[in-house]
């Protein structure tokens, strides 16, 4: 049974922003390299939610793009495990986006507290755009044409998967009723024989008559591991399990990926737009010189006078990197003026130096290797594309589109 979660599928975006940082490293893609061993990942350049804000640079969007790549495959994001791919590479995303549009009320994006938010903080930008409006639109078909199970994503985003539960529950709804819903139901127990009829039949009853939501999860469990039943079938035995119409589109769940602890040079959150990061492939005695004209406790103007750790950005960079013994001699030594800010620093640049050097060695590879990054991508997008495929097929013939 170990092998369970492997049915959920893990979906995730990020646009791309160009080179990362070791904010990025710290807060999603350490996520992402333990998630890619423990489910099935698919994980994508967001590229048309970057145009979303940025249509009027296409110019930085390529090279954004493969720098975001090869950093992910620097730091260990493993394509033997995970499935990369380019979000424009299918298209599948935009035809589900657009079919979606459909019945998706205009209030529900209007909603969304990022709308306001990003519109405020972007000032300089003209986000009143059609493209905008629907980035979480755009979102939600990102996520449900791989019928992923899991979205990773910051507390930002969370209200984004929410919606696109709703979404798919109101595509559901209006699209997963059709007639002779029940003779279909039936038959399609039959197919699955006598034990697991039984079984199933049983299930349901005790979800249904007495909520028990882990005969729900031990019905799902069953009807993944069913071999002799169509996807149709299926869906409408989930659906049927749950009470409801045939379950086209399942809700996904998000996974909230907690908040990185890295904090920039300033002691902001570390972001491109603050200009306080270090990139995973700036070079060390860049690292080292940032590291060295970072701001500390201002209270410190000479040497001699004592600091206040709680007061100073570096020690927040000791607490991820430091071991108890380096904080003690840190915080004894702060208070003090026992050491100097640059002592204090020295195991700080030190650690992530050493931290970098196997990012930097793997990104050397792939930036000497662009042919393979490339077919890396390719084969992502093959196989991205191959499931997305499937889905719409789905999609098309309830929405009344597939003709014959
Ligand atoms: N909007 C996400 C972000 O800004 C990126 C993204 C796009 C995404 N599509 C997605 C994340 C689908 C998760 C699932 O971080
Ligand atoms: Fe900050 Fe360290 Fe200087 Fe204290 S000694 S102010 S913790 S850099």
């Amino acid at each position: 049974m170990s092998s369970l979660p492997k049915q959920q599928r893990v979906l995730s975006g990020m646009r791309p922003t160009g080179a990362l940082h070791l904010g990025h490293y710290h807060g999603v893609l350490k996520n992402w390299i333990k998630l890619q061993h423990e489910y099935e990942c698919y994980f994508f350049a967001a590229d048309w939610h970057a145009l979303t804000t940025h249509y009027e640079d296409p110019q930085i969007l390529e090279q954004s793009v493969w720098d975001m790549v090869i950093d992910w495959l620097a730091v260990g994001v493993n394509p033997g495990s995970a499935t990369l791919f380019i979000q424009s590479r299918v298209p599948e995303h935009a035809e589900l986006h657009l079919l979606l549009s459909m019945i998706t009320p205009l209030g529900w994006l209007e909603r969304v507290p990022s709308y306001k938010d990003q519109q405020e903080k972007l000032k300089e930008r003209d986000l009143a755009t059609y493209g905008f409006l629907g980035y979480p639109l755009l979102q939600s078909a990102d996520i449900l044409v791989y019928k992923a199970g899991l979205v990773p994503v910051g507390e930002d985003q969370v209200a984004h998967v929410e919606m696109t539960r709703e979404v798919a529950r109101r595509f559901n709804h209006i699209y997963g009723r059709e007639v002779g819903f029940e003779d279909k139901v039936e038959a399609a127990i039959k197919k699955m024989g006598k034990k697991n009829a039984k079984l199933y039949n049983e299930l349901r009853r005790k979800y249904q008559e007495q909520g028990d939501d882990e005969a729900l999860q031990t019905g799902q469990a069953l009807l993944e591991n069913q071999q002799n039943i169509t996807l149709g079938d299926k869906e409408r035995l989930l659906g049927y399990l749950e009470g409801s119409g045939r379950i086209i589109l399942p809700e996904p769940d998000a996974l909230l990926t907690p908040a990185s602890k890295m904090p920039g040079l300033d002691g902001q959150k570390m972001s491109k737009s603050y200009a306080n990061t270090i990139a995973l492939r700036e070079d060390p005695h860049q690292v080292a010189q940032k590291l060295r004209k970072m701001p500390t406790d201002p209270a410190r103007v000479r040497r001699s006078d004592p600091g206040d750790p709680e007061k100073c950005p570096v020690w927040k960079l000791h607490q991820v990197y430091s071991n108890d013994e380096v904080r003690a001699w840190v915080q004894e030594g702060c208070r003090s003026a026992g050491i100097g800010c640059l002592d204090c620093k020295g195991p700080i640049i030190d650690a992530i130096q050493a931290e970098l050097v196997p990012i930097h060695e793997r990104a050397q590879e792939y930036e000497k290797d662009l042919g393979l990054v490339r077919k890396i991508i390719h084969e992502g997008n093959d196989k991205a594309r191959e499931v997305a495929r499937q889905t719409l097929t789905e999609v098309r013939q309830a929405m009344g589109l597939e003709y014959r």
